[in-house]
C-alpha cells in the first residue's frame, strides 16, 4: 500500500440494497471475480459478509482504469464509489446485493496476492492436504466462512442457555496430571521438575467431579480437550466439548437438561423445532435392532432374529451356527429405484460385515414371489416361511450374517444397514436424535486379559448390579447414557460413583489394585473422604455437533485449524522437530529408532 491514507469502509460487501441508490460508499474486501471487458470492468467485491459488484464504467479516468487494470485476483482493495440500481434485466437474484452496484470513482490497492494455489469459491475441490496447507485461503471460501460462523452461533447458542440458569462456567486446567481415561495422553514435559510430566486433558472428567466435591453445584465449561488417537472423519487429537456436571441429579435431569439446551439451539440456529423429549433406546435393543449403539434413525431398516425359520433350513453353516448357542440375524434391503442388488454390490455390503468380524453375508432375493440366488437354495423346503416371516417383497434382497459372537453379529449387519442407508438414498436432511442407555459398565479387553470400564471409571452401576460386580462383571449395566444424532455418537455421560468404596471396588474390577489407585488418582480418592455429593453430568462434543448441522462427514470441514488425516498440520507443518537447547532445558533426549 503506498503511504495514502487507508479508505476505510463505510459499508460491508453484503449490506448495500436498492433502497441506497445515489449512496456514497466505501467498501474494502478482495477482488473475487474480475472481468475486464475493455470499455466496462467489472469486479465482485468480496468480504466476510457478502459480495458487491464494482464496475469501472467507459467515462472513468484514465488513472481509474489504470487502477482497476493492475487489479488481480484475491487483491485486496478499497473502492470508493456511488451506489446505483442495476438495469433490470442485469438484476441478480442469486446476489443478496444483485439489485445494484458501485460505480467505482476510485480504488486503492491495500495489499497485493500472490499466485493463487486454487480459486477461492463456495466451496474448492482441490486436495484436502493442499487446502489446509493454505488454510488461510480456504478459510476465505463461503462454504468455510458459512460452517464457522455457524459453528460460533452453536457455541454462543449454547452459553446464551447456560447463562439463563444456575450454571457457572469455570475452567479447568489444561496441565494437569496423566490419568488413565481411555485413549493415550499427550504429555508435556516439565522444565523445571526434569523427568516429570504434565498431562493435556483428555476431558476435565475428574476437575468437574472435584467440582462438585466444592459444592459449586451445577458447572459447564466449552472445553478443550487432547487425545494422542488416531484422527478419522469424526475424531481429531484436540477438540472441544460442551462439559456440564451436576450435584443432586438422577439421569433424567440430565437427559432432560440436554433436550431442552438442544431444543433451543436447533430453534434458535436453524429454526428447526425438535421433539421434546428424545426416544430412548436400551444398549441391548440398540444393537438387536439396528446393530449399534449409535443408529441412524433416519431411516428405519430394522435387523431380525432368523432363528425361527434359519433352523428349519438346510444350510449347515445358519444350523450349525443356531447349534452351536450363536445367531442368525437378518434385515431385508428394500427394492429401490435407480439401485440394482447385484453381485458386485452385495460383496459391497459383505465387505462392509466383514470390518466388523462377520466371516460373510449370507443372501437371497424375492423374484416372481420365489426366493433367488445366494443362499435360497438351502430354504426350499420353507420358503413360504421365509417370504411370510421376513415380510420380504418383490425385488428385495434379504441380507444375513451368522456369527457365534452375539455383538459381532449384530455389530457386522449393522454395517450393512448403514450402507444400505446411505447407498438407498434414505439419509434425509432431518435430524433423529435418540437416547442409549443401560449400557454394560464393562467391557473384557482380550489383548490385556482384564476387564476394564466401557465409558470411564467414575460411571455408577446399576443399583441391581451392586452384589455381583465382581463375580459377574460382564453382566453389570450401568447408569451410562450416550445422545445419538443421525448415527454419530453426539454426548456421552453416566451418573458417577460419589462412594469411596465402590470407586475402589471398580479401581480394582479394571485392574488398578488399592495401591495402584491411590498413586494415579490418589486426589479423586482423597476427595471422596470429604463428603462428596450424588453427581452426574455429561459432554456433547461440539466439534461433530457443528460438523451434522453442518451437513458435512468430517469434522475438519467445522474446525479452523484441524490437523490432518495423518494427525498433522500441513500449514505450520507440525509437530515438528525442536532445538537442540530446548531439549537439554527439558533434560530430554530424543532416542533414534535406530538406536532401539
Ligand atoms: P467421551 O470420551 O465419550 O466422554 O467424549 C464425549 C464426547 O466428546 C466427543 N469426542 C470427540 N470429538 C472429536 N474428536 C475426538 N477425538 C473425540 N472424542 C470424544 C464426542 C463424545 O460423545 N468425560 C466424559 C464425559 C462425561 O462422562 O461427562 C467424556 O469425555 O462427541
Amino acid at each position: 500500500m503506498s503511504e495514502e491514507v487507508f479508505l476505510q469502509r463505510t459499508e460491508t460487501c453484503g449490506s448495500l440494497r436498492a433502497s441506497d441508490e445515489g449512496k456514497r460508499v466505501i467498501l474494502n474486501g478482495w477482488v473475487h471475480r474480475d472481468r475486464n471487458h475493455g470499455a466496462l470492468h467489472f469486479i465482485n467485491l468480496r468480504d466476510h459478509y457478502g459480495l458487491t459488484q464494482v464496475v469501472v464504467d467507459d467515462d472513468a479516468s484514465a488513472e481509474l482504469s489504470a487502477a482497476a487494470a493492475a487489479l488481480k485476483l484475491e487483491y485486496c482493495i478499497a473502492v470508493e464509489g456511488i451506489v446505483r440500481k442495476r438495469p433490470d434485466s442485469m438484476i441478480n437474484p442469486d446476489m443478496e446485493t444483485g439489485e445494484i452496484e458501485v460505480k467505482a470513482e476510485k480504488i486503492q490497492i491495500l495489499s497485493q496476492c500472490d499466485v493463487l494455489p486454487f480459486m477461492i469459491d463456495e466451496e474448492t475441490n482441490s486436495k484436502e492436504d493442499f487446502r489446509l496447507k493454505y488454510r488461510f485461503l480456504d478459510l476465505r471460501s463461503f462454504g468455510m466462512q458459512k460452517r464457522i460462523k455457524l459453528r460460533h452461533e452453536i457455541v454462543k447458542a449454547i452459553r446464551e442457555y447456560f447463562y439463563k440458569t444456575d450454571f457457572m462456567e469455570i475452567e479447568t486446567p489444561t496441565l494437569i496430571r496423566s490419568t488413565p481415561e481411555g485413549a493415550r495422553d499427550f504429555l508435556v514435559p516439565s522444565r523445571i521438575y526434569q523427568g516429570k510430566f504434565f498431562a493435556l486433558p483428555q476431558s476435565p472428567q475428574l476437575y468437574k467431579q472435584l467440582l462438585m466435591v466444592s459444592g459449586m453445584d451445577k458447572y459447564f465449561q466449552i472445553a478443550r480437550c487432547y487425545r494422542d488417537e488416531d484422527p478419522r472423519g469424526d475424531r481429531q487429537l484436540e477438540f472441544t466439548q460442551l462439559d456440564v456436571e451436576m450435584s443432586f441429579v438422577k439421569r433424567d435431569d440430565v437427559l432432560s437438561l440436554m433436550e431442552d439446551l438442544m431444543g433451543e439451539v436447533f430453534k434458535k440456529v436453524q429454526n428447526v423445532e425438535l421433539p421434546k423429549k428424545f426416544v430412548r433406546l436400551a444398549y441391548n435393543d440398540a444393537l438387536n435392532t439396528y446393530g449399534c449403539d449409535k443408529p441412524d434413525l433416519r431411516f428405519g431398516i430394522e435387523l431380525h432374529d432368523a432363528a425361527s425359520f434359519a433352523a428349519n433350513s438346510t444350510f449347515s453353516l445358519f444350523t450349525d451356527t443356531l447349534k452351536a448357542g450363536g445367531h442368525v440375524k437378518y434385515l431385508v434391503a428394500p427394492k429401490t429405484e435407480g439401485v440394482d442388488y447385484t453381485r458386485k454390490y452385495i460383496t459391497a455390503l459383505e465387505d462392509a460385515a466383514k470390518v466388523y468380524g462377520a466371516k460373510g453375508m449370507a443372501w437371497m432375493k424375492v423374484q416372481e414371489g420365489k426366493l433367488t440366488g445366494g443362499v435360497s437354495k438351502y430354504f426350499a423346503e420353507n420358503e413360504a416361511e421365509v417370504i411370510k416371516e421376513t415380510g420380504a417383497k418383490e425385488g428385495d434382497l434379504i441380507c444375513f450374517v451368522a456369527h457365534e459372537d452375539w455383538k459381532k453379529c449384530c455389530n457386522s449387519l449393522g454395517a450393512v444397514r448403514s450402507k444400505l442407508g446411505a447407498d438407498l438414498g434414505l439419509l434425509s436432511d432431518s435430524y433423529a436424535f435418540c437416547w442409549i442407555v443401560d449400557f454394560p459398565l464393562f467391557e473384557y479387553n482380550e489383548e490385556e486379559g482384564h476387564w476394564e470400564a466401557a465409558h470411564h471409571m467414575f460411571s455408577m452401576p446399576q443399583e441391581e448390579y451392586l452384589d455381583t460386580l465382581e463375580s459377574d462383571p460382564g453382566s453389570v449395566k450401568g447408569d451410562l447414557y450416550d445422545l445419538v444424532l443421525n448415527g454419530y455418537e453426539l454426548a456421552s455421560g453416566s451418573i458417577r460413583i460419589h462412594d469411596i468404596e465402590l470407586q475402589k471396588r471398580i479401581f480394582r474390577i479394571c485392574n488398578f489394585p488399592d495401591d495402584v489407585a491411590q498413586e494415579r488418582f490418589g486426589f479423586l480418592l482423597d476427595a471422596f473422604k470429604f463428603s462428596p455429593p450424588p453427581h452426574g453430568g455429561i459432554a456433547p462434543g461440539i466439534d461433530r455437533l457443528c460438523m451434522i448441522m453442518s451437513k458435512v462427514n468430517t469434522i475438519r470441514e467445522v474446525i479452523a485449524f484441524p490437523k490432518n488425516t495423518a494427525a498433522m498440520s500441513p500449514m505450520d507443518n507440525c509437530p515438528e522437530t525442536v532445538e537442540p537447547k530446548q531439549l537439554e532445558e527439558l533434560g530430554l533426549s530424543i532416542v533414534k529408532k535406530e538406536e532401539k
